[in-house]
């Protein structure tokens, strides 16, 4: 517990590492082959939006406790453009870059947890967390 894995977020091809890391750590703390993949397909989509929205960042992935449940957190960062309006990044079809604006909504609903801090001009922080139970 408490090792944080970092993939720096590039290129398209880092996503795929971002994603199998955090897959590998899931499953390594013990979720199911179904959390497994929903927990990376959150982590392929806010490393996607930092290729899309600020071309690189980083993902950290780490685990934590709260007991007797164990948790994933993965923390994508960039120092990209930001968003301006949070609450509006989070409705599902709102999008500035021609995508389904399905991203963010989408991993709000596959994790359990979900907190951006970002302002414009100053980078997007997106933390999210998902409990073994
Ligand atoms: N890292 C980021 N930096 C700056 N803006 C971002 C970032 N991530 C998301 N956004 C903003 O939030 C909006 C919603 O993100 P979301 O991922 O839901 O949609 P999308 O990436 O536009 O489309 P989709 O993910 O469905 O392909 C984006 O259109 C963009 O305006
Ligand atoms: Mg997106």
């Amino acid at each position: 517990m408490g090792d944080e894995i970092r993939v720096p977020i590039d290129s398209d091809a880092d996503i795929v590492i971002a994603r199998q890391q955090g897959r590998a750590l899931a499953e390594r703390i013990g979720f199911s082959a179904t959390d497994q993949t929903i927990i990376a397909t959150a982590i392929s989509e806010v490393a996607r939006n930092i290729i899309k929205f600020a071309k690189r960042g980083e993902i950290i992935l780490s685990t934590t406790m709260k007991n007797p449940e164990r948790g994933v957190v993965v923390v994508a960062r960039d120092q990209g453009p930001g968003i301006v309006d949070i609450q509006l990044a989070l409705q599902d079809g709102y999008s500035t870059g021609n995508g389904l604006g399905m991203g963010l909504p989408g991993c709000k609903r596959l994790m359990d947890e979900l907190e951006i801090k970002s302002s414009k001009g100053k980078g997007t922080i997106v933390t999210m967390k998902k409990w073994t139970t």
